[in-house]
């Protein structure tokens, strides 16, 4: 076999076979081909696309190139949550306590956040001490102790996705739905929960922009989940706007907390909501109505809190230590009218240009910038009245970019509709 014929023959359009592709990956892996030639590949992958056939291959040449995790030890149906993205997007911080306080088993591994603010990893590690390291044997205690636990993804875990990941990163090549499914799903099949529900965002924040793309994406995962048992539920969420007021790591965590005593923003609550209520209809084989009033209730009640604080404590955090910046700038608006628009994917750059994100996988975060709005779209602003807080750190930035991320107008188009698909 040779890595250019491959090339060629995905630049003609036609089928790989698996072997072809476990020749290519695998070469990869082990250096004998080389990054430009994968490169190669990558695009014509992109450009001509893949049959699900060709998916389901690739997806399991990248599951097989490293540890398959077995949590047979755990007693129950272990569910895993995933999102494809976007700013201020702190559900898993709600929701993973949320449904743990009912019982249901939440063992999640994430990556390290690449992009605008951290990934659930960063925003969990702003918490000091909180140890996002545990070993196999721990993660699996601490799920049937308490029934939530979330840990770094293990160095060993589809280390294929996290070399190609990093290349399609550099080349042009993340936007492809068959490459972003193999990558996601290859990632939560080896990290072997039962059921996996996939948050897929689309919106200007988000990787997808369109709806069409979104439910391909979310049709192929479930293929993808079918051919291994696993069930998948894909969620479709706007991701136009940012998701509650606050982006940046520690303002996640506070945003997250205020949400689990019961007092959290509509949209956020509505996204944790309809997701964790799909969960636990599927798990205690209940009404979807009778699920969202449990959970509704330990959000009223102080319990979906008391197993955050439980979960903290665990893993090592010390919840009092959580710290936002002091150094905080008022942005006032230059005219009055409504909100039409306020641009999640300019919002979400103007935070990691705070320090909220990391560029690389070696940037170091400032846990404690990031900014809080004080409007959603559909709200009507006054002239000089706030649209949002900047919490700075070190950097300096051009405070101008904050109110390029708004669209006030006279006339009010209405608010983003949040919920846009549930495909099962
Ligand atoms: N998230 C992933 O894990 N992989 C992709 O390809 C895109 C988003």
């Amino acid at each position: 076999m040779n890595i250019v014929d491959i090339i060629d023959k995905k630049r003609l359009n036609k089928e790989l076979s698996k072997d072809e592709i476990e020749y290519s990956i695998n070469g990869y892996l082990d250096g004998s081909i080389k990054d430009y030639q994968i490169s190669s590949l990558l695009m014509a992958i992109v450009l001509n696309g893949m049959t699900d056939e060709e998916t389901i291959n690739l997806t399991d040449v990248m599951l097989k190139s490293g540890d398959i995790l077995s949590l047979k030890e755990i007693n129950g149906i272990i569910v895993d949550k995933h999102s494809t993205g976007g700013v201020g997007d702190k559900v898993t911080l709600v929701l993973g306590p949320l449904l743990a306080s009912l019982g249901i088993k939440i063992a999640k591994m994430s990556g390290k956040g690449l992009g605008h603010t951290g990934g659930t990893i960063d925003k969990l590690e702003s918490i000091k001490g909180f140890n996002t390291n545990l070993s196999k044997e721990q993660f699996i205690k601490q799920v049937n102790d308490i029934n939530i636990a979330i840990i770094s993804q293990s160095g060993n875990l589809v280390p294929a996705d996290k070399k190609i990941y990093a290349l399609r990163d550099v080349t042009g090549t993340v936007s492809s739905i068959p490459l972003i499914a193999s990558s996601i799903m290859s990632k939560k099949i080896a990290s072997a929960a039962d059921i996996i529900i996939i948050d897929v965002k689309v919106g200007s924040g988000a990787l997808l922009k369109d709806l069409k793309s979104a439910k391909e994406l979310s049709n192929l995962m479930i293929k993808i989940g079918k051919h291994y048992n696993k069930t998948i539920i894909c969620i479709i969420t706007n991701m136009d706007e940012p998701l509650g007021y606050n982006i940046g790591n520690s303002l996640e965590v506070e945003e997250a907390i205020e949400t689990l005593k019961g007092k959290g923003p509509k949209d956020l609550v509505d996204v944790v909501l309809t997701l964790s209520s799909i969960v636990l209809e599927k798990v205690e084989r209940i009404s979807i109505e009778e699920a969202k009033e449990k959970l509704e209730n330990n959000l009223e009640n102080g319990k979906a809190y008391q197993k955050f604080l439980e979960f903290v404590d665990m893993q090592g955090g010390d919840i009092n230590s959580l710290k936002v910046s002091n150094k905080i700038v008022s942005v006032k608006s230059n005219k009055s009218g409504y909100i039409n628009k306020i641009d999640a994917l300019k919002l979400g750059e103007l935070a990691k240009l705070l320090g909220a994100g990391r560029q690389t996988l070696d940037d170091k975060i400032d846990y404690e910038v990031g900014i809080v709005l004080n409007k959603k779209v559909g709200d009507y602003v006054e002239k000089d009245e706030e649209l949002l807080k900047l919490y700075l750190g070190d950097k300096d930035i051009d405070m101008s970019l904050a109110l390029e991320c708004f669209e006030i107008e006279k006339i009010n188009k209405g608010k983003n509709e949040l919920i846009l698909d549930i495909i099962k």
